[in-house]
């Protein structure tokens, strides 16, 4: 494979997709190896009103005519308000992996079929 064709074929992983409601919050999100969506940051600027699941379902929505396998987000240890979101959710959180983050990360991940029907 010459440099051009490996460009061509990794570059569905370069993307980031940008999801905003303006003066509300953000969602970012790129596509990941396996056949999945992983979601880069998301932030609602003021909290428990709703914003997180309107961007949720926002993304669900643009991925809707290619529906992928699963989404997942790595979540700092520590950011246990954000893990309560993807709980609420439907995602699982996986046991603290000490490796990965310097100061410890979780992997929360859904099937997309799973959580699309928010
Ligand atoms: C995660 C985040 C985007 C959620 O956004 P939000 O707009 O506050 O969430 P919503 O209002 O849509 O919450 C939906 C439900 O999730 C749950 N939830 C959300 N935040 C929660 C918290 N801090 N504690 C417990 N449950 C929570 C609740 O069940 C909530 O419903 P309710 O308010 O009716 O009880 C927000 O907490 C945030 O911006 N965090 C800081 C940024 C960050 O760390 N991002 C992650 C980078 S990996």
């Amino acid at each position: 494979m010459n440099l051009t064709e490996l460009e061509n074929k990794m570059k569905k992983f370069g993307e980031m997709y940008y999801i905003i409601i303006p003066d509300k919050g953000h969602l970012v999100w790129r596509y990941g190896t396996g056949d999945n969506v992983e979601i880069f940051d998301i932030e609602a600027y003021k909290k428990r009103q709703g914003v997180g699941k309107e961007l949720f379902r926002m993304l669900i929505g643009e991925l809707g005519e290619n529906p992928p396998h699963a989404i997942f987000a790595f979540v700092g240890d520590d950011n246990t308000d954000v893990q309560k979101f993807y709980k609420v959710l439907g995602f699982d959180i996986s046991h603290e992996l000490d490796h990965l983050y310097r100061y410890g990360a979780r992997l929360v991940s859904a099937s997309y079929k799973k959580v699309k029907k928010l």
